[in-house]
């Protein structure tokens, strides 16, 4: 496992399925705002991708998050698209609602940061969230991450239109930022 401050990485188990899928992607609103798809409803027992792990598939990384103390599930976070050739990929998480606004967000960046800077040995890491997404653009920005451009209108949510926010960070302002050489 992997761990942070207050929080841990570790594999999906098979009793996170049903929470994930009840209090995560049941939800039309934040599934909306957070796919890149259409929200669909989850059927009990399917191989969703975002709930059953394959473990072949070399582009992502899909971690449960669990508070430390207590080993309890909070959410889901996942190191996607990884190019070993350009040495990038791109990060997504998603908290459960009772889990939100507690400083755990800015933990689990910064974990993963660890994870694909330090464990992949990777050289940028980068975001894309709704330019609204005020708590993922400040999670990413205290751990380092800057606003590198606007895409405008990249997003159907919900009925309308949205811009994304596109953040990146390098491997070596991370180091400087968290005092390791190189
Ligand atoms: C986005 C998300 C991962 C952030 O994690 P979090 O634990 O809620 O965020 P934190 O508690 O670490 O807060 C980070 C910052 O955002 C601020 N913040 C938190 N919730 C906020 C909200 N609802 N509105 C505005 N700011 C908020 C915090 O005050 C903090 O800023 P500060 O330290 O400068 O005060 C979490 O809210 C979430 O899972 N949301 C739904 C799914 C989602 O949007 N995923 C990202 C898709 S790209």
């Amino acid at each position: 496992m992997l761990r942070g401050n207050k929080i841990g990485l570790r594999a999906r188990h098979e009793d996170d399925i049903p929470v994930l899928r009840t209090e995560l992607y049941d939800d039309v609103v934040n599934s909306s705002r957070a796919e890149a798809g259409p929200w669909r409803p989850v059927a009990p027992g399917s191989d969703d991708p975002r709930l059953v792990v394959n473990d072949t598939d070399e582009r992502s990384v899909r971690f449960s998050v669990v508070e430390l103390e207590g080993g309890t599930l909070i959410g889901t976070a996942t190191l996607w698209g990884i190019d070993n050739h350009n040495r990038i990929a791109h990060i997504g998480l998603g908290l459960l609602p009772s889990s939100r606004g507690k400083g755990y967000g800015t933990d689990v960046v910064a974990t993963l940061c660890h994870y694909g800077f330090v464990v992949r040995g990777l050289h940028r890491l980068q975001i894309e969230t709704l330019a609204d997404n005020t708590a993922m653009l400040r999670s990413a920005e205290h751990n380092g991450f800057v606003r590198e451009g606007v895409l405008r209108s990249s997003a159907w949510v919900m009925g309308e239109f949205m811009d994304e926010v596109l953040l990146g960070l390098l491997v070596r302002d991370w180091k400087k930022r968290i005092g390791v050489d190189g």
